[in-house]
């Protein structure tokens, strides 16, 4: 079964979300959630609905602003995103700050959905592998629980660019091979859209998107899980 995951970043109201769940119907063979800004976490959805971000803080404390994996557990989220590229280069993340809050979320019992992906700067030098496996390596965390892979090239996020299917696939075999977890799922992010969801799943080893901009609308979304199901 394929996966497809929405990641509406700091996008999205009540009323807006109502409209989405009203406009969107779920497949029964397509895994979707999306990935909400921790004030709409306690909505309901007939999907699955996690954070964009931990904390690095476990459970509850003094840490003013912050909101915990256990947090956002409690009120229905069920997963995480983790090391997305706008934390890691827009807001200077870390590996190891990365590797904490999965662990976090994980010790919560969140799914995690960690995200890896190279700049055009290195893709151009040709060292992508070596990036995107040392990311990989560095923020892996090592807690019991589900994992999932999002492979998004920095450059093709929110621009419109996509990356080639042939470098998508390359770089699906290539984490596939590092052998981080049995069976481990791969999801491909970056301008993904309804019009070239298909095209992308043609390369093998992509097990389903993680959407930004297109997830905001139902009937994008809907359509992208409509691909995922051929
Ligand atoms: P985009 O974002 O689909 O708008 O490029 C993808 C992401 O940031 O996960």
């Amino acid at each position: 079964m394929k996966t497809v995951f929405g990641n509406w970043k700091m996008n999205g109201t009540p009323g807006a979300l109502k409209e989405w769940e009203a406009a969107f119907s779920p497949l029964p063979g397509v895994q979707a959630g999306l990935f909400l800004p921790h004030t709409l976490l306690s909505a309901y959805l007939p999907i699955a609905i996690g954070a964009q971000d931990v904390s690095r803080y476990e459970k509850t404390g003094a840490y003013t602003g912050e909101i915990s994996a256990t947090l956002a557990r409690e009120v229905g989220a069920s997963m995480a995103l983790c090391g997305h590229s706008e934390r890691r280069h827009g807001l200077g993340e870390s590996d190891s700050l990365v590797k904490q809050k999965a662990e976090n979320a994980l010790r919560a019992g969140l799914k995690v959905v960690l995200c890896v992906g190279e700049t055009l700067e290195i893709r151009e030098k040709g060292e992508q592998n070596a990036y995107v496996e040392k990311q990989l390596r560095d923020s892996w965390p090592q807690e019991e629980g589900e994992v999932i892979v999002a492979y998004e090239p920095v450059w093709a996020i929110g621009t419109g660019k996509t990356a080639e299917t042939a470098d998508i696939q390359a770089m699906h075999q290539f984490i596939k091979n590092l052998a981080l977890g049995p069976n481990l799922t791969i999801l491909y992010g970056g301008s993904v859209t309804a019009a070239n969801a298909s095209e992308i799943l043609s390369a093998q080893g992509v097990d389903g998107f993680l959407v930004g901009g297109a997830s905001l609308k139902a009937d994008q979304f809907k359509s992208i899980c409509e691909a995922a199901l051929k």
